[in-house]
């Protein structure tokens, strides 16, 4: 019997060249805001001691409690494969001592993530994040400045009809009467939620404002309100994120459910929801977290970011976009063919000389037909053709065509590049 073929890991993707090039527009739209915004990028580990996630993302979080790929690192420690970014890019900040060089600092990255989670719709168990962390301020103007970024990011892509939600969430000084309110509100109808946020009760009784159970989402509406418990100082910075956000011209709504499900937040948090995702609908979520870099051994910086997921993003792209032709494979400017078998070594070194002249170009490896090559030309959009047969063989040129016009040549191969350069320059024929 046949051996059974190697497939990838149950809730992993292969990202094919199809489909590489609506992931290229992703990224490219977020460098380009990121770079406007004056954010440098920073790479870290796809792996991190297993403690920087129990203590950064929180012990008594879903992450931590059941979704991290850990495993034994040859000594004592294990090790854990990262599932958000937020952690190890505080890590390497402290550990290289980056506020030293400078108080403030804004930073972004993109890789893999990895959580086991139940794959599904925009879920998997690797996915990919592109990601912001602005360390050292605590005006809420960068708050807005984040949640804007984002929100760039999303609509310089191409993506429509987002929605952006925010929250504050109070700090540690307002944020434990508020936890008690939950707690004794929660307790007098414990019998009628389900069995999560029964046991999140004591752990983590945030989380019920925002549990998905209809019963629990019916309880909640009536539950003592964030904004109603926030301290003076927590007011006046969301007062302030809302009218920076104004100043944006963002349009953004109140969540004043919104609680997100990381342990490090402080004050501001927001989510970016796509109704094209279905029940789990965030394409972003971030936040300010005023006590995560000391809390990891760093200096006391008030912080703030967001991760946006790609594969959500795309995702929520596809369903808005369908039927529409995904961005070409590739694109180059001159396909050479040949007409004949003595051809074929020509036309290498005709491609060799236009490449290093810093003209895409590309040839025949597999001996086929002139036909079969026109139609290699017309899969890779080339701009022009140039054919070689043996007269162009004896002469040192080639047939360029130009293919949107028709036109066409008998060029001397020394001058190809400055006619093509030429014609693409005053955008006429050749
Ligand atoms: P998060 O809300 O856990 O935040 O993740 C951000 C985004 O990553 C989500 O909105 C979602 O689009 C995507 N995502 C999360 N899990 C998966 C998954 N299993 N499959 C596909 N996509 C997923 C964070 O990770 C924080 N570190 C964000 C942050 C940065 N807060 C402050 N700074």
């Amino acid at each position: 019997m046949a051996e059974k073929q190697i497939q990838c890991i149950y809730g992993t993707r292969d990202i094919l060249p199809g489909e590489s090039p609506i992931w290229r527009r992703l990224e490219t739209a977020a460098r380009n805001v990121f770079q406007r915004a004056a954010y440098c990028e920073i790479r870290t580990p796809v792996f991190e001691n297993t403690v920087l996630f129990v203590k950064g993302t929180g012990e008594n979080t879903d992450i931590v409690q059941k979704e991290m790929y850990t495993f034994p690192s040859g000594e004592d420690a294990t090790v854990t494969l990262r599932p958000e970014g937020t952690p190890p890019v505080v890590r390497a900040f402290i550990q290289h001592d980056l506020h030293k060089k400078q108080g403030f600092w804004k930073l972004y990255y993109m890789g893999a993530m990895f959580r086991r989670e139940r794959p599904q719709k925009g879920r998997q168990r690797q996915f990919h994040q592109i990601g912001a962390e602005a360390i050292g301020s605590p005006s809420p103007l960068l708050d807005a400045e984040v949640i804007g970024i984002a929100a760039s990011i999303l609509s310089e892509f191409g993506l429509a009809e987002f929605k952006i939600k925010v929250n504050c969430i109070g700090c540690p000084a307002c944020r434990p009467a508020f936890r008690d309110a939950l707690r004794s509100f929660f307790a007098a109808r414990k019998d009628s939620l389900c069995d999560d946020c029964k046991s999140r009760m004591d752990r983590n009784v945030l989380r019920l404002l925002d549990c998905k159970n209809r019963a629990c989402k019916t309880i909640a509406d009536e539950a003592p309100k964030v904004a109603d418990h926030l301290c003076a100082g927590c007011a006046a910075h969301y007062a302030s994120t809302r009218s920076g956000l104004d100043i944006l011209g963002v349009e953004w709504m109140e969540s004043p459910r919104l609680v997100r499900g990381l342990d490090y937040y402080t004050r501001t948090v927001f989510e970016i929801t796509h109704e094209a995702l279905g029940a789990r609908d965030a394409v972003c979520g971030g936040g300010r977290y005023d006590n995560l870099v000391e809390e990891l051994g760093g200096p006391p910086l008030p912080s703030v970011g967001f991760a946006i997921g790609a594969e959500a993003t795309l995702l929520a792209w596809e369903e808005l976009n369908k039927g529409t032709p995904s961005p070409p494979e590739q694109e180059i400017e001159v396909y050479v063919a040949a007409l004949n078998d003595e051809a074929r070594s020509f036309c290498f070194r005709v491609v060799s000389e236009l490449r290093r002249k810093d003209i895409s170009a590309d040839l025949d490896y597999e001996g086929r037909s002139l036909k079969a090559q026109m139609r290699s030309a017309n899969r890779l959009n080339a701009a022009f053709t140039a054919v070689v047969g043996e007269t162009e063989l004896q002469n040192g040129t080639v047939n360029l065509k130009q293919m949107s016009t028709g036109d066409s040549a008998q060029v001397p191969v020394a001058e190809l590049a400055d006619r093509i350069r030429e014609s693409q320059l005053k955008g006429a024929g050749i």
